[in-house]
Protein backbone atom coordinates (compact mmCIF):
# COMPACT_ATOMS: atom_id res chain seq x y z
CA UNK A 1 0.00 0.00 0.00
CA UNK A 2 0.97 3.20 -0.72
CA UNK A 3 3.00 5.60 1.87
CA UNK A 4 3.96 9.39 2.23
CA UNK A 5 5.59 11.47 4.12
CA UNK A 6 3.39 14.50 5.88
CA UNK A 7 4.60 17.20 8.69
CA UNK A 8 3.28 19.19 10.30
CA UNK A 9 5.26 22.10 10.22
CA UNK A 10 6.12 24.36 13.15
CA UNK A 11 3.62 27.43 12.27
CA UNK A 12 1.35 24.03 12.92
CA UNK A 13 2.37 23.05 15.78
CA UNK A 14 2.72 26.43 18.01
CA UNK A 15 -0.69 27.31 16.71
CA UNK A 16 -2.09 23.81 18.66
CA UNK A 17 -3.48 22.73 15.20
CA UNK A 18 -1.69 19.03 15.09
CA UNK A 19 -4.97 17.48 15.93
CA UNK A 20 -6.84 19.24 13.27
CA UNK A 21 -4.40 18.14 10.80
CA UNK A 22 -3.84 14.58 12.35
CA UNK A 23 -8.09 14.42 12.19
CA UNK A 24 -8.29 15.63 8.79
CA UNK A 25 -5.59 12.67 7.43
CA UNK A 26 -7.46 10.32 9.58
CA UNK A 27 -11.52 11.03 8.29
CA UNK A 28 -10.18 11.13 5.14
CA UNK A 29 -9.08 7.23 5.74
CA UNK A 30 -5.76 7.22 5.63
CA UNK A 31 -4.11 5.15 7.97
CA UNK A 32 -1.21 6.95 10.59
CA UNK A 33 1.82 4.40 10.59
CA UNK A 34 4.48 6.17 12.47
CA UNK A 35 4.78 9.53 14.22
CA UNK A 36 7.15 11.36 15.61
CA UNK A 37 8.10 14.74 17.27
CA UNK A 38 11.67 16.59 16.51
CA UNK A 39 13.38 19.35 16.25
CA UNK A 40 15.02 19.37 12.45
CA UNK A 41 18.37 19.84 12.19
CA UNK A 42 19.73 22.80 10.00
CA UNK A 43 21.65 20.03 7.62
CA UNK A 44 18.33 18.12 7.49
CA UNK A 45 16.11 21.03 6.62
CA UNK A 46 18.68 21.49 3.70
CA UNK A 47 18.75 17.98 2.31
CA UNK A 48 14.98 18.01 2.88
CA UNK A 49 14.24 21.21 0.87
CA UNK A 50 17.44 20.64 -1.82
CA UNK A 51 15.15 20.97 -5.07
CA UNK A 52 14.68 24.70 -3.66
CA UNK A 53 18.35 25.52 -3.46
CA UNK A 54 18.29 27.89 -5.95
CA UNK A 55 15.44 29.40 -5.52
CA UNK A 56 14.93 33.13 -3.46
CA UNK A 57 12.98 31.57 -0.27
CA UNK A 58 15.79 28.54 0.37
CA UNK A 59 17.29 30.36 2.87
CA UNK A 60 13.97 31.62 5.01
CA UNK A 61 12.46 27.73 4.50
CA UNK A 62 15.34 26.38 5.67
CA UNK A 63 15.50 28.66 9.11
CA UNK A 64 11.51 28.68 9.38
CA UNK A 65 11.88 24.64 9.05
CA UNK A 66 14.26 23.99 11.80
CA UNK A 67 13.17 27.32 14.28
CA UNK A 68 11.19 24.97 16.19
CA UNK A 69 9.78 21.74 16.48
CA UNK A 70 7.76 19.62 14.03
CA UNK A 71 5.15 16.63 13.85
CA UNK A 72 7.03 14.04 11.20
CA UNK A 73 4.29 11.02 10.19
CA UNK A 74 4.34 8.57 7.77
CA UNK A 75 0.43 7.67 6.17
CA UNK A 76 -0.57 5.15 4.20
CA UNK A 77 -3.51 4.62 2.09
CA UNK A 78 -4.54 3.87 -1.76
CA UNK A 79 -2.97 7.14 -3.43
CA UNK A 80 -2.01 8.65 -0.41
CA UNK A 81 0.63 10.67 -1.96
CA UNK A 82 -2.34 12.58 -3.74
CA UNK A 83 -4.88 12.14 -1.53
CA UNK A 84 -2.95 14.22 1.14
CA UNK A 85 -1.85 17.08 -1.24
CA UNK A 86 -5.05 17.58 -1.71
CA UNK A 87 -6.25 17.24 1.67
CA UNK A 88 -3.60 20.26 2.23
CA UNK A 89 -4.59 22.12 -0.40
CA UNK A 90 -2.18 24.48 -2.57
CA UNK A 91 1.10 25.58 -1.68
CA UNK A 92 -0.23 29.30 -0.97
CA UNK A 93 -2.99 29.23 1.37
CA UNK A 94 -4.28 32.54 -0.27
CA UNK A 95 -4.64 30.04 -3.54
CA UNK A 96 -6.17 27.03 -0.91
CA UNK A 97 -10.38 25.83 -1.14
CA UNK A 98 -11.79 26.02 2.35
CA UNK A 99 -12.26 22.67 3.44
CA UNK A 100 -8.48 21.94 2.85
CA UNK A 101 -5.75 22.77 5.71
CA UNK A 102 -3.88 25.55 3.99
CA UNK A 103 -7.32 26.84 3.31
CA UNK A 104 -9.10 26.35 6.40
CA UNK A 105 -5.88 28.01 8.53
CA UNK A 106 -3.57 29.69 6.44
CA UNK A 107 -2.82 33.28 4.89
CA UNK A 108 0.73 33.45 4.19
CA UNK A 109 2.83 31.06 1.32
CA UNK A 110 5.57 31.02 4.30
CA UNK A 111 4.01 30.05 6.80
CA UNK A 112 1.42 26.37 5.74
CA UNK A 113 0.98 24.82 8.09
CA UNK A 114 1.56 21.45 6.62
CA UNK A 115 4.29 19.37 4.29
CA UNK A 116 3.31 16.62 2.08
CA UNK A 117 5.58 14.70 -0.61
CA UNK A 118 4.93 15.35 -4.15
CA UNK A 119 5.50 12.16 -5.99
CA UNK A 120 5.52 8.69 -4.92
CA UNK A 121 9.79 9.16 -5.04
CA UNK A 122 9.65 12.05 -2.89
CA UNK A 123 7.90 10.46 -0.34
CA UNK A 124 10.67 6.98 -0.35
CA UNK A 125 13.10 9.66 -0.38
CA UNK A 126 11.56 11.94 2.55
CA UNK A 127 10.34 9.00 4.72
CA UNK A 128 14.47 7.62 4.53
CA UNK A 129 15.42 11.13 5.72
CA UNK A 130 13.06 11.60 8.74
CA UNK A 131 12.42 7.86 9.80
CA UNK A 132 14.66 5.75 7.55
CA UNK A 133 13.89 3.18 4.76
CA UNK A 134 12.19 0.65 6.71
CA UNK A 135 9.76 2.72 9.01
CA UNK A 136 6.27 2.50 9.07
CA UNK A 137 4.34 -0.32 11.31
CA UNK A 138 2.38 -2.76 9.66
CA UNK A 139 -1.08 -3.16 10.99
CA UNK A 140 -4.55 -3.56 10.11
CA UNK A 141 -7.77 -1.39 11.67
CA UNK A 142 -11.24 -3.13 11.77
CA UNK A 143 -12.57 -0.84 9.64
CA UNK A 144 -10.21 -0.77 6.60
CA UNK A 145 -12.52 -3.17 4.55
CA UNK A 146 -14.96 -0.51 4.92
CA UNK A 147 -12.39 2.05 3.54
CA UNK A 148 -10.94 0.46 0.60
CA UNK A 149 -12.33 -2.57 -1.45
CA UNK A 150 -9.30 -4.76 -1.87
P1 LIG B 1 5.96 21.59 0.91
O1 LIG B 1 7.12 21.02 0.12
O2 LIG B 1 6.38 22.39 2.11
O3 LIG B 1 4.95 20.52 1.24
O4 LIG B 1 5.15 22.60 -0.01
P2 LIG B 1 4.75 22.40 -1.51
O5 LIG B 1 5.25 21.08 -2.05
O6 LIG B 1 3.29 22.65 -1.61
O7 LIG B 1 5.53 23.59 -2.20
P3 LIG B 1 7.04 23.65 -2.70
O8 LIG B 1 7.03 24.22 -4.07
O9 LIG B 1 7.73 22.35 -2.48
O10 LIG B 1 7.66 24.73 -1.74
C1 LIG B 1 8.18 24.38 -0.48
C2 LIG B 1 7.84 25.42 0.54
O11 LIG B 1 8.57 26.61 0.24
C3 LIG B 1 7.81 27.74 0.64
N1 LIG B 1 7.69 28.62 -0.50
N2 LIG B 1 7.80 29.90 -0.41
N3 LIG B 1 7.96 32.65 -0.98
C4 LIG B 1 7.69 31.80 -1.95
O12 LIG B 1 7.49 32.16 -3.10
C5 LIG B 1 7.63 30.39 -1.64
N4 LIG B 1 7.42 29.42 -2.49
C6 LIG B 1 7.45 28.27 -1.76
C7 LIG B 1 6.46 27.25 1.09
O13 LIG B 1 6.44 27.22 2.50
C8 LIG B 1 6.37 25.86 0.53
O14 LIG B 1 5.57 25.03 1.33
MG1 LIG C 1 7.20 20.47 -1.84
Amino acid sequence: MERTFVAVKPDGVQRGIIGEVITRLERRGLKLVAISMMQVSDSLAREHYGEHVERPFFAGLVSFISSAPIVAMIWEGENAVALARQTMGATNPANAAPGTIRGDFGINIGRNIVHGSDSLAAAEREIGLFFGPSAGLDYTRSNDVWITES
